[in-house]
């Protein structure tokens, strides 16, 4: 059974926090762990599939004071979001990340946090891109996902979603939830494919695995 994303979403918003938290490996600590990875001098961050919050919540703890953009596709998380931090610098888009305008060089730092495992090397790198423009020299890209070690696992996951989507005759940028995991050394490939001067693993749990790409500060003379 192959769901549209955000009916995906929409559908398991009332247990969703309880299930990151308690049943994936990995997530109760990831949150933790990337409100510490992010630098105490950031104060503008974009959150892309932000959902109910669940990194936020870390991060408002260690840095109160931060200006927030959140993008997700599904009305019904961002509502839980929005309830939940009524009085931080929230701004929150009900959109799509890849036909966001993000801007250029307006954020010292992007975070997404496992909503990257559902789309294609091609989709990714773009967006990559338009993730690396939108960074201040100096600023980081911070991404906690589902990854895997070996290419056949990745291999096996993209072959069956394309096989289901044959199947009920999905078309091309329609988005249905179904995981593809990709190796950690494909998204470091991807990162820098898509001009980040440095990515490198960080942290990982079980298949949790946190990832930080940095856009260098240029130096004119
Ligand atoms: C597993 S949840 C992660 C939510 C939150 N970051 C967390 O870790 O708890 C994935 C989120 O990504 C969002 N999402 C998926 N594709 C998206 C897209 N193309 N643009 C914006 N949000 C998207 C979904 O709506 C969902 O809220």
């Amino acid at each position: 059974m192959l769901e549209k994303m955000s009916d995906f979403f929409a559908a398991r918003v009332n247990d969703y926090d309880n299930h990151m938290i308690n049943n994936v490996i990995g997530c109760k600590e990831g949150y933790k762990k990337m409100a510490e990875l992010l630098p105490g001098s950031v104060s503008n961050i974009l959150d892309l599939g932000c959902g109910t919050g669940l990194e936020l919540d870390e991060i408002f703890k260690t840095h109160p004071t931060i200006k927030v953009t959140g993008v997700d596709l599904t009305k019904a998380m961002l509502d839980v979001l929005k309830q939940k931090h009524p009085n931080q610098k929230l701004t929150i888009i009900h959109a799509s990340y890849f036909d966001y305008d993000f801007g250029i060089e307006r954020f010292d730092a992007i975070i997404s946090f496992q909503t990257m495992h559902h789309f294609s090397h091609e989709q990714k790198i773009k967006l990559y891109s338009k993730v690396y423009s939108a960074l201040k020299p100096g600023g980081n890209y911070i991404e906690c996902d589902y990854m895997v070690i070996e290419q056949k696992d990745e291999d096996f996951y993209f072959k069956e979603n394309e096989r289901i989507r044959k199947e009920k005759n999905i078309v091309d940028g329609e988005f249905y939830h179904y995981d593809t995991p990709c190796t950690i050394d494909n998204q470091l490939k991807m990162l820098r494919i898509a001009k980040f001067e440095k990515a490198e693993m960080v942290w990982r749990k079980a298949n949790t695995t946190m990832i930080v790409a940095d856009k260098a500060i240029k130096f004119s003379l």
